[in-house]
């Protein structure tokens, strides 16, 4: 087939790379694979479906030469130095017009600035953020694809082929794509880093849930498994709480025991999760129970640390003294109230950041998107994108009515979980952050009225006042006499 024109070039044949290309090769696009190591390039094309066209390469130059033009090519290599190293070599090769996707989890500034870079060569180039693993790759994976519109619109078909699909709810047209062009410069990128951000809250949140039930309760992992398959059953079905189920089953092939039991309690981290927190914080946007999750991982990394303070402290894994089914409805409540709670924070976010950031991101489309495919899928996003079509400007979930009267119907048990659980001394970070960002979200008074007037004593950094327009300062250690600046501080 020594003159065929390829649709797509895939840079990078690990297991994510080769997947996607197969699915593309499946859904009838001539594609073609670069990797340095001739096993990858041969198990890409024994791994391929009968009658598809698959090609491995193992030199740049082969396989550019090979691409139908405007070239379309995708890299998923690591985040880094390895995503420039690929530009470098490629910015030769390539022609006016073509295309250069980083599928990688790279960082939003760094996509911006090669965004900038490869205009000024004339070069495409598209951040999309690509969720599912290995097996979304393969089968459909959730496609966050932002930046160039006219280089969006040239990928589009095959994106919209390979993405997995969702059924939408009666009145909307059924079997949508996961993948809509999400918004400008590094928008894919942005948006993939708050799904990760989001990921790693509902992970924490799962986690205390699984040590109040196992500690607390005294639950092992059949039990477990059933309490998980149970929720998994219901309003919050979600690929998250399918795979926790199904984890409680596995047994060790090196041990008699479960292989949960037998898995090292350091959670490992690439970095999205830190960079949501990092990019909220410059915005500024809040969302505690995201950060919390990923000082929890940092917690968790501190094994020795840890063993050493146990040893000092010896605290102990109480029981917790609550009828096992009442803790079990709780439990669940409050899983469900603080879920709901770490999207609103990540799409408040999302919010904010299309805004300030100027990358214009359309809400229904990432819930759409996040529908089918992705690590944090859920049946929840229904509703969220109800609240959506009802308000496409919607700043916050919580704002919206019925989402209200559900996280109403919600919150006594939330409450008591966390009572009960600090009362017994177990750590519930990610649930308490969600149940404080409610109540004070909800509060129309916070107590910062005093953090202003301290500010203003010892740093006549002014305030605002309830009853009257301005910018006042007081010199608060002479008795009560206040100063009007209207400007100036
Ligand atoms: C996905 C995942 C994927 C990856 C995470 C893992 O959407 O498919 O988010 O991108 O599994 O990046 O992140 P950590 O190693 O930081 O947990």
């Amino acid at each position: 087939m020594a003159d065929t024109l390829y649709d797509f070039g895939m840079i990078g044949l690990g297991v994510m790379g080769s997947n996607l290309l197969l699915n593309m090769a499946d859904h009838g696009f001539k594609v073609i694979g670069y990797d340095k190591n001739p096993d990858k390039t041969n198990t890409l094309e024994s791994s391929a479906t009968k009658g598809t066209i698959v090609k491995g390469v193992n030199t740049l130059p082969e396989m550019i030469a090979q691409l139908q033009k405007p070239r379309k090519l995708m890299m998923l290599v690591p985040a880094g130095n390895p995503v420039d190293s690929v530009i470098a070599e490629l910015i030769p090769l390539l022609e006016e017009g073509d295309i250069i996707i980083d599928g990688g989890n790279s960082h939003y500034i760094d996509t911006l600035k090669r965004i900038g870079f490869l205009k000024e060569k004339k070069l495409h180039f598209m951040g999309i953020g690509i969720s599912g693993g290995e097996q979304g790759a393969r089968l459909g994976p959730s496609i966050m694809p932002g930046g160039d519109i006219e280089a969006y619109k040239e990928v589009e078909p095959i994106l919209k082929a390979v993405a997995a699909k969702v059924n939408l709810p009666a009145g909307q047209a059924g079997d949508q794509p996961c993948v809509a062009y999400l918004g400008n410069d590094a928008a894919g990128h942005y948006v993939k880093m708050v799904h990760n951000g989001i990921e790693y809250a509902l992970m924490q949140l799962i986690s205390e849930c699984y040590d109040v039930l196992h500690n607390g309760l005294g639950l092992d992992n059949d039990e477990l498994h059933k309490v998980f398959a149970a929720w998994n059953n219901g309003e919050m079905k979600s690929f998250l709480l399918e795979i926790t189920a199904d984890i409680f089953l596995k047994k060790d092939d090196k041990s008699d025991n479960s292989l949960v039991d037998m898995i090292l309690d350091k959670a490992g981290a690439k970095g999205t999760g830190k960079w949501t927190s990092e990019a909220a914080l410059d915005l500024p946007e809040p969302i505690p129970t995201i950060d919390m999750a990923v000082m929890m991982r940092n917690i968790s990394a501190l094994k020795e640390e840890r063993i050493q303070a146990n040893n000092l402290y010896h605290p102990e894994l109480k029981r917790i003294n609550v009828l096992k089914k009442d803790l079990i409805q709780q439990l669940h409540d409050a899983l469900l109230f603080a879920t709901i709670v770490s999207y609103a924070q990540g799409l408040a976010m999302l919010s904010k950041a299309s805004t300030e950031l100027k990358m214009d991101i359309p809400l229904p489309e990432v819930i759409r998107v996040w529908s089918g495919g992705c690590i944090i899928r859920s049946a929840l996003l229904n509703l969220f994108g109800k609240a959506f079509q009802k308000n496409p400007q919607l700043q916050n979930l919580l704002l919206d009515e019925e989402i209200a009267k559900l996280l109403k119907s919600k919150q006594e048990n939330l409450t008591s979980i966390v009572t009960t659980a600090l009362s017994n001394d177990y750590p519930v970070s990610g649930l308490s952050a969600s149940l404080n960002y409610f109540n004070a979200y909800c509060r129309e008074k916070l107590p910062t009225n005093l953090i202003q007037a301290q500010r203003d004593y010892f740093g006549s950094h002014t305030y605002e006042r309830i009853d009257l327009p301005g910018i006042f300062h007081t010199d608060w250690q002479q008795d009560e006499k206040t100063v009007d600046h209207p400007s100036g501080y």
